[in-house]
């Protein structure tokens, strides 16, 4: 499974790809917003941090103003990939952009036949938001697991399922065990997930008993 950092943040991004961790980045209108900076300045500067895709969202609500806005993003780097609403306006600019030979990301998906429109239209990534479905007590992970059901019973349908709106480490688990290509999460989640208890117990038990035996490695 991929994973993508979900964030505008650069020094976070800067971490985590000098960590070899991720596999390109997700940002929308709110990331963008909470970052403070300037929309194209900082998806480039994001971009020539990483080499994988940098997801990077229209804001107009038309095809043809999509597809205007989706030049100027293009243009900034080449691991650009166009995000777009999974509206009928933005299925269309997919199908025109995919034509084009453009990454696209196909975003605020909510149900199976919303993804296959996004596969038919030939989204590069679909993003199902996860989390936002169990605000609402519905089961995002179930979403995951029927979009892959779906997907996988037709050969045509090569869309890659991109879990979003991913908040826990039960999250991002549930997202490879839905078998999705990748996920997007927050960089504070993707550290997270490298803790355990038992992990921090085990390595002081053998740290204390190393420095026992008086040894050195250097
Ligand atoms: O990738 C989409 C994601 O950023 C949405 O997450 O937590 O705002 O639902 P959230």
């Amino acid at each position: 499974m991929k994973i993508f950092a979900d964030t505008a943040e650069v020094d976070a991004i800067r971490r985590l790809s000098e960590a070899g961790l991720i596999d390109g980045i997700t940002t929308n209108p709110s990331l963008i917003a909470k970052s403070g900076r300037n929309f194209l300045e900082v998806v480039a500067e994001i971009a020539g941090i990483v080499d994988g895709p940098v997801s990077a969202e229209v804001t107009a609500l038309d095809t043809d103003t999509m597809l205007k806005e989706a030049d100027v993003l293009a243009a900034i780097a080449p691991n650009i990939c166009i995000k777009l609403p999974l509206t009928m306006d933005g299925l269309r600019a997919c199908k025109a952009l995919t034509a084009k030979g453009l990454q696209t990301n196909v975003t605020l998906c909510f149900s199976v036949n919303q993804a296959i429109l996004a596969a038919k239209a030939g989204a590069t990534y679909v993003s199902p938001f996860v989390g936002r479905l169990d605000d609402i007590n519905l089961d995002g992970a179930a979403l995951l697991r029927d979009i892959r059901t779906a997907y996988d019973n037709y050969e045509t349908f090569n869309t890659q399922i991109l879990a979003a709106s991913l908040r826990t480490a039960n999250h991002v688990t549930d997202a490879a065990l839905a078998g999705a290509d990748a996920a997007t999460i927050p960089p504070a989640v993707i550290e997270g997930l490298s803790k355990h208890p038992l992990t921090d117990k085990g390595l002081d038990g053998f740290i204390k008993d190393w420095k026992a035996t008086g040894q050195s490695i250097l």
